[in-house]
């Protein structure tokens, strides 16, 4: 890593007690002026006061010790690149407390931080604009006020909070209003006219603050909540408090237009923000180094919250497919960083937002809640909230609340997963002994390129559970592996009984078989008898270990081929992704065609099973299986998909059937991957026509799916159109790279092409991370690597270089994967298509 910034934080000497702020945004000119009167304390003479500040102009400033004159501020010396700003003052403030004064002028800025605008079409069609905040990680700065034409709303006093948790809006929306459980006032505001929109959304919230009430046992501490879409948003949501801040496709849902994923992912949003309110709002890290635990707490509990308000949703599972093996995935590269990771710079904040602060802390959280149990986990909590409310709160707080309710060694067997990078891969084997089991295991990090190799490897208290064939859903044994080898006698295993470690995918490490114990598990696969979530983590570990070189590819292959009678949803969808993960190394082959009939033989079956149209009694799980199944089979050309989709869109466009916006996404790529300019065109007419953001943002993600040249660039160009809402552009070139091998080249170009409006579009960001990695991540050759990197080195990109470096590093991997297995893997589909399995 290059050198780290220089930065350091506010100085204490002069500290706000209440700020009191009038702001006047002006929605044609795109400006603001403010008034700032805060109470302030000195706490030790100077003649200076440093404040955070970015991209607004002061006109005056002054300082009134109580009961005294006005001190006028003399200069303001601002330092653009660390956002702040030094008042000087022509004589020395005193100790003691006093007002500060502050008149400004700002921009309502095009960039979706700090006080920005954000565009919307009204219902007859006209563009106005709303002014919105987004104040995280701008570390709290920007706006903070006469004309008889101009409204003045006043706001009530807030407890004691973090200033990036402030949030206005001005603009002009519809809501849906309700009264929780628990009497607080929840509304969910939507653009004009799609007040029905939000009632989903607040349900969810009603159900959840009594939730969390309950779980914390700590009231929501505000008598309202408001939860609002706004059109044009970086992230997903922030959790602003008392006012939390959507894109509208995580907010929004409509009966008929809006897909099962899109209420769950609302459901986990609404979920995730307003664990914040407690989690982060009312305690707040001390600072950016222990941003992982509000996130990685919110990204844990968001799924808890979830699976009490919809059970159906089998959420857990999901978890798994979505944060831990992401995580697992992120945090075996050599460029990984720990969860708990020194911030200085601003710029170095945007980089940890990332699946190590989010899913890793979110899955070493759950390990950690399965380690102390529900009770205890929860008796902690509440001994944290309660103790640190209204103040700022580091790691080792967290673990002492932890440590005091369950009298476990929660610092130290947490601290070697914080502060450390990796996870070790548990290498196990077993011996029948008379009656009982004997197992060996050994732990090793566990590195994308293979066990880690040298001395010093480093070492994890790792929780670990087994459990045998005889009662699967139970452990029969737990343990704290503290030591790198340890054995372990499992008491009346009977020889025919398979052994498994890690019961539900709960313990965040990966697990390498002996062959025997494998092949013993294997069965449990076809027969279903392993539980679903174990099933899952099986396919996933020895995906990870063929990727590493640990095992052939092949051989999970062969273990694939093992899914026929799968049923459940998450196994199918995690399998699908490493699946695809494996076709888009292929495609830098000449025999892609192979491991698509591949794909087609391991979908087919439940394809056929599914069906297209939902049978009675089915619910959300099938719903999103059918979705996927299909979306997979169409993708890969099974030509009985292929022909119903067709005959689908076409009823669909001509206005005869309309599909079921579950069956959309599938159906829209399918035609657009095997169609030509037409399709494309009605696509993009499509797009046009529609009124939910949802429709758009699915049409933009599958746009890329289109195979010619000439109609890939026209996807990249619509790309940076007015048609595409800033936020999105990244998941349209995203999609085209991931789309085909040709636009995997054309996407990189594009961005090489257009950097600079890219880079000025997201202002560094989050965002620009995000592209790059959908950009690049999918090349196999080792010159890609380097081009990358020299590319980034001449085009500096702050925020995203650890994002590039890892980016570099998977290529690399890629290159040497395919290097590895690419002519076995050939020589297993050509012999299967000779001899085809029989199922
Ligand atoms: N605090 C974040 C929002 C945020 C993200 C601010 C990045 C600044 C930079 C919020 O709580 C969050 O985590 N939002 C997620 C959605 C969530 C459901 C995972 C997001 O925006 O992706
Ligand atoms: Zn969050």
């Amino acid at each position: 890593m290059p050198e780290k910034r220089p930065f350091e934080r506010l100085p204490a000497d002069v500290s706000p007690i209440n700020y009191s702020l009038c702001l006047k945004p002006d929605l044609l000119d795109f400006t603001f002026e403010g008034k700032l009167e805060a109470a302030a304390q000195v706490r030790q003479a100077t003649n200076q006061i440093v404040m955070n500040c970015a991209d607004i102009d002061i006109i005056t400033a002054s300082y009134a010790p109580e009961g005294d004159e006005e001190i006028h501020a003399t200069g303001f010396n601002y330092q653009n690149e660390d956002e702040k700003v030094t008042l000087s003052f022509p004589s020395t403030l005193q100790t003691g407390t006093g007002t500060l004064k502050i008149d400004f002028v700002g921009e309502l800025n095009d960039k979706m931080k700090g006080f920005y605008r954000s565009k919307y079409t009204t219902p007859s069609g006209e563009v106005r604009y709303a002014a919105v905040t987004q104040f995280e990680n701008v570390i709290d700065r920007k706006p903070y006020p006469d004309d008889e034409n101009v409204v003045e709303v006043k706001f009530a006093r807030t407890p004691v909070m973090s200033t990036y948790l402030v949030a206005f809006v001005v603009g002009e929306y519809d809501f849906v209003e309700t009264r929780s459980k628990d009497g607080v006032c929840v509304r969910v505001y939507t653009p004009v006219g799609k007040a029905e929109q939000g009632k989903f959304a607040l349900e969810v919230a009603a159900k959840t603050l009594p939730f969390y009430k309950d779980y914390f046992n700590v009231p929501y501490p505000l008598p309202k909540i408001d939860l609002i879409a706004i059109a044009d948003f970086a992230a997903g949501a922030m959790e602003n408090w008392g006012l939390v801040t959507y894109r509208e496709t995580a907010l929004l849902i409509d009966p008929k237009n809006s897909c099962s994923s899109s209420r769950q992912w609302v459901a986990l949003v609404v979920g995730h923000e307003l664990a914040h309110q407690w989690f982060g709002n009312l305690v707040t890290m001390e600072w950016w180094t222990h941003l992982w635990l509000n996130e990685g707490f919110a990204s844990w509990i968001e799924y808890l919250c979830v699976d009490h308000c919809f059970p159906e949703y089998d959420i857990w599972t999901q978890f798994v497919s979505a944060d831990y093996t992401r995580a697992q995935e992120l945090d075996a590269l050599d460029n990984s960083h720990p969860i708990e990771v020194s911030v200085g710079h601003p710029a170095e904040v945007d980089e940890i937002f990332d699946a190590i602060s989010y899913s890793k802390g979110a899955s070493v959280i759950r390990m950690l809640h399965d380690y102390i149990g529900d009770k205890d986990f929860k008796k902690g909590m509440n001994m944290y909230l309660t103790k640190f409310q209204q103040k700022n709160a580091a790691t080792e707080d967290l673990w002492e609340s932890l440590e005091n309710a369950s009298g476990k060694p929660i610092a130290a067997v947490m601290n070697t997963w914080t502060k450390q990078m990796g996870f070790p891969l548990i290498y196990v084997e077993a011996e029948q002994v008379e009656d009982d089991r004997l197992l060996r295991l050994s732990q090793r990090k566990f590195c994308a390129s293979g066990p880690y190799v040298g001395e010093d490897c480093p070492q994890w208290m790792v929780p670990i559970t087994i459990s045998t064939s005889e009662d699967p859903n139970h452990a029969k044994l737990k343990i704290l592996m503290d030591k790198p080898e340890m054995n372990v006698v499992l008491k009346n295993v009977k020889p025919d009984q398979w052994v498994k470690l890690n019961l539900g995918t709960v313990g965040f490490y990966r697990t390498q078989y002996s062959s025997a114990m494998l092949e013993s598990l294997l069965p449990g696969i076809r027969d279903l008898s392993l539980p679903p979530v174990d099933r899952l983590g099986l396919q996933n570990d020895l995906f990870s270990l063929a990727r590493a070189g640990i095992i052939s590819t092949v051989e999970v292959l062969k273990v694939m081929e093992a899914f026929v009678n799968e049923p459940n949803y998450t196994v199918w969808s995690d399998l699908s992704c490493n699946l695809g993960i494996l076709s888009t190394l292929l495609s830098h082959t000449d025999f892609y065609e192979e491991i698509q009939e591949f794909v087609k033989d391991v979908f087919s079956p439940i394809g056929e099973r599914l069906g297209w149209d939902p049978k009675p009694g089915e619910g959300h799980l099938d719903a999103l299986l059918r979705g996927l199944v299909l979306g997979k089979l169409g993708k890969a050309g099974h030509k009985a998909t292929l022909e119903e989709a067709r005959r689908r869109f076409k009823d669909h466009v001509e206005g005869k059937q309309i599909l079921s916006a579950d069956l959309r996404s599938p159906v829209y790529l399918t035609v657009l991957k095997h169609g030509d300019g037409t399709t494309l065109d009605i696509m993009l007419k499509l797009h046009k026509q529609a009124d939910m953001q949802e429709e758009k943002n699915r049409i933009e993600r599958v746009l890329g799916a289109t195979l010619s040249p000439e109609l890939i660039q026209k996807v990249l160009t619509f790309a940076l159109s007015e048609e595409v809402r800033p936020q999105d552009t990244v998941s349209v070139i995203g999609g085209v790279a991931g789309g085909s091998k040709h636009g995997r080249k054309a996407a990189w170009k594009f961005i090489k092409d257009n950097w600079e409006e890219l880079y000025n579009r997201y202002q560094g960001g989050f965002l620009i991370s995000r592209l790059i990695k959908l950009s690049v991540e999918g090349f196999a050759v080792d010159k890609m690597a380097g081009e990358v990197k020299a590319f980034f080195e001449s085009h500096p990109a702050p925020s995203a270089e650890r994002t590039i470096q890892q980016c570099c590093e998977n290529i690399l991997l890629n290159a040497a994967w395919l290097k590895r297995d690419a002519e076995s893997i050939h020589q297993y589909l050509l012999q299967r298509k000779a001899s085809p399995p029989t199922a």
